[in-house]
């Protein structure tokens, strides 16, 4: 397994995505303290998962590698801003992350909340650096890549999926606090698909978050359900999850795509794909937080539960978790199966969601 096609193929992206963050980071004129901590959270070694799928889908549409990497960096610097603010003490309030003690640990509140503003802008930099010489059609495509990276991490995808992870945590999203007491045990109760997994389906297909429209669809699954507040939930849950990771994720494989001139069904296709293997992650990130070794983690588990987080475990336990998960990377290799073998790195990526330990 180790020396698998696949895992070679995902080492040499991921060397790729490794040297064009170094080439960036080596060209920045900023104070030395900044430079500093920003270089201490993005060269820490994470698994890169949303560079490689830039690349991927960049690669399974026939384009240029070369046209794709800044994306690919743009994509893993506010990613690595999320982390940095992610664990602050106003929001998860984490020790440590990629293996090492978390940023504002090291540098400080002020500092860290910095770096992840600076790694903000500088993907925003790196991406449109390849504007300057070129004409029109190419500055048309990075500026659609621009508004693709702006939606992914603002309000209505990873930011906004932030805020109401917060507010599900501190009982003021929607149904949550209710829900946390009555959380069912997944021996005697399992759970059962209602109305909620057409809701999840709507939430998986559909655009930006409304919170009106999801406070009445959650009303709505209360009908006619043997467990009423667990599929309301698992609906507020999906909505959030498809937010705060689901939206960045299927970011990363729409900017990829973005980078060829491949046609609108591919790149829909893919985008479908980026959705179900998002929320098929961020299950499995819930799942390791149970589960997961902190050495092979590089992070501390326990602490959703140590939170009173909203997560897929604590809602509908381990199992029930797990087939949720492998049903979605069924349905996410489904979603690329028209791409045939050129289509086959994206699926081993799903597969590897799945069974990741860290
Ligand atoms: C962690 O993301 C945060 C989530 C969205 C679950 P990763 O598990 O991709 O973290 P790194 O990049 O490998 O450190
Ligand atoms: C974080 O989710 C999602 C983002 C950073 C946007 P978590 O809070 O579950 O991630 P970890 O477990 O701290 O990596
Ligand atoms: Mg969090
Ligand atoms: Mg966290
Ligand atoms: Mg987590």
């Amino acid at each position: 397994m180790a020396n698998s096609p696949f895992n070679e193929h995902m080492r040499s992206l991921r060397a790729v995505v490794e040297a064009a963050l170094a080439e960036e980071l080596a060209k920045v004129v900023w104070p030395g303290s900044l430079k500093t901590a920003v270089e201490y959270s993005l060269m820490a070694g994470g698994k890169r998962l949303r560079p490689v799928l830039v690349l991927m889908a960049n690669e399974v549409c026939g384009g240029k590698q070369a046209d794709a990497i800044p994306a690919a960096c743009a994509v893993e610097m506010i990613h690595t801003y999320s982390l940095i603010h992610d664990d602050l003490p106003a929001m998860d309030d984490d020790d440590f992350r990629r293996g090492r003690p978390t940023s504002h640990r090291v540098f400080g509140e002020a500092l860290a909340i910095l770096a992840g503003d600076c790694l903000l802008t500088l993907a925003f930099e790196t991406i449109t650096s390849p504007i300057t010489n070129s004409g029109g059609e190419f500055s048309r495509q990075i500026a659609e890549q621009v508004r693709l990276l702006a939606a992914a991490a603002g309000g209505s995808g990873m930011v906004g999926g932030q805020v109401l992870d917060l507010e599900a945590e501190r009982g003021t999203f929607l149904t949550s606090d209710k829900v946390r007491s009555q959380r069912p045990d997944e021996e005697k109760s399992g759970y059962r698909a209602g109305n909620s997994a057409v809701q999840e389906e709507a939430i998986l297909k559909g655009g930006g978050h409304d919170p009106k429209d999801s406070t009445a669809s959650i009303s709505r699954s209360s009908e006619n359900t043997s467990n009423p507040m667990a599929e309301s939930c698992v609906v507020e849950l999906s909505q959030i999850h498809k937010m705060k990771t689901g939206a960045l994720i299927a970011g990363a494989l729409e900017l990829g795509a973005a980078t060829t001139a491949v046609d609108q069904d591919s790149r829909s296709r893919l985008r479908d794909f980026g959705h179900r293997i998002g929320l098929a992650f961020q299950i499995t990130d819930d799942l390791l937080d149970v589960t997961g070794d902190e050495t092979r983690l590089g992070k501390k588990p326990g602490r959703d539960a140590d939170l009173g987080k909203l997560t897929y475990p604590g809602l509908l336990g381990i199992a029930n978790s797990r087939n949720k998960a492998e049903q979605l990377v069924q349905e996410a290799c489904a979603a690329v199966a028209t791409f045939g073998d050129r289509g086959k790195w994206l699926k081993e990526l799903a597969r590897f969601i799945l069974e990741r330990d860290h």
